[in-house]
């Protein structure tokens, strides 16, 4: 890592990395998207390229030195494929990618921000990399009108930093997010091009699950049916990632030669059941244990349903206190 100013963000410690340079290995081909998705892409694709062609090449540039950035928005539910389209992306254009995670570095530079984020834009000129905010959703959020605390007018200075390094920043900025909706508008203005990630369809899963695996070298028994899998369960293709990867370790953790090892449908259908469960037990609500999704009725009855437990805990605090308060007026009038 030649560069002081990575070596700056990064070497803090190994765990805790703020920037990344990833050196991009996936393409499109690695990627399974709905049309729609698909269609957006190759639209951000085409606006990177023609660019070139026509602020460089036909000189464009030096008439409108300004609004340059190409901004593209990522935005869909985790696991639908930003940070690797990202990549692809980066690749297609023979571009490293910077990674950046904004929270990390909030977190870890408190007071520094706007500073970092300037410095970060710098780094992505100097390595003529695609810069890549992933998780964007704290970052790009409303400037708030209200600066009473150090940390609202902190993060107003970003986003307005952010604006004026998009001005004039000429490469190719990527935001990843969960929450478009929070989106300052402004910042929305600057984007060029928006890209929505979708849930995976029937056809796209099936296609995911079979890119998750080695066209040669991955042993699938016989049974295996990814179509039924796809059909079984609607997941995104992080999760069937996820569930292709239990599902190799259960197989091979069986007993017997590796050789004669293979993995079935059973425990296709066994990794992606332990990742929904895993999901719903991250979702889990405080109130009842068991659902995941409350809507608004039953939260009301989950929390009325709380106060009626905790009644007997408040008549014994209520009696203690005015045993107490007797007591206090008996040894006073004493
Ligand atoms: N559309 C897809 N096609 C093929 N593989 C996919 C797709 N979506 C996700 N995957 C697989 O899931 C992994 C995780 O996806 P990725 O990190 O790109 O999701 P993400 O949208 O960035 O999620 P998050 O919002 O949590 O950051 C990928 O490395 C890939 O193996
Ligand atoms: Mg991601």
């Amino acid at each position: 890592m030649a560069n002081p100013l990575l070596r700056v963000f990064s070497g803090l410690t190994a765990s805790r990395r703020t920037v990344d340079t990833v050196i991009p290995r996936r393409t499109f081909d690695d990627v399974v998207l709905p049309p729609a998705t698909r269609r957006a892409l190759d639209q951000a694709l085409v606006h990177v390229t023609s660019h070139d062609l026509i602020f460089n090449r036909w000189g464009l540039g030096e008439r409108h030195p300004t609004g340059f950035a190409l901004a593209f928005n990522f935005a869909g539910p985790p696991g639908t494929g930003k940070t690797i389209c990202a990549e692809a992306l980066a690749n297609a254009l023979g571009r490293r990618l910077l990674v950046v995670r904004y929270a990390e570095m909030e977190s870890l530079w408190m007071g520094e921000t706007p500073k970092n984020v300037s410095a970060v834009f710098r780094l992505a000129r100097e390595e003529h990399a695609v810069l890549l905010f992933d998780e964007a959703d704290a970052i790009a959020a409303r400037r708030s009108s209200s600066v009473e605390h150090g940390f609202l007018r902190e993060a107003n200075t970003v986003v307005n930093v952010l604006l004026k390094e998009l001005e004039t920043f000429n490469g190719v900025v990527i935001f990843a997010t969960n929450l478009a909706a929070n989106f300052d508008p402004a910042f929305e203005r600057r984007m060029s091009t928006h890209v929505l990630f979708e849930m995976p369809g029937v056809h796209e899963r099936e296609q995911i699950w079979r890119v998750q695996m080695h066209p040669t070298l991955t042993p699938l028994a016989s049974d295996v049916n990814f179509r039924e899998l796809a059909e079984q369960f609607e997941v995104t293709g992080g999760d069937i990632r996820n569930a292709v990867l239990k599902a190799a370790t259960a197989a091979a953790g069986e007993p017997g030669r590796d050789t004669s090892k293979a993995i079935h449908q059973r425990h296709f259908q066994d990794g992606i059941r332990d990742v929904i469960a895993a999901k719903r037990v991250m979702r889990q609500s405080l109130f009842k244990p068991g659902d995941t999704d409350l809507a608004g009725d039953d939260r009301a009855q989950a929390v009325s349903s709380l106060l009626l437990g905790a009644w007997p805990a408040l008549v014994i605090g209520i009696v203690a206190l005015l045993v107490a308060v007797a007591a206090l007026i008996v040894a006073l009038v004493r």
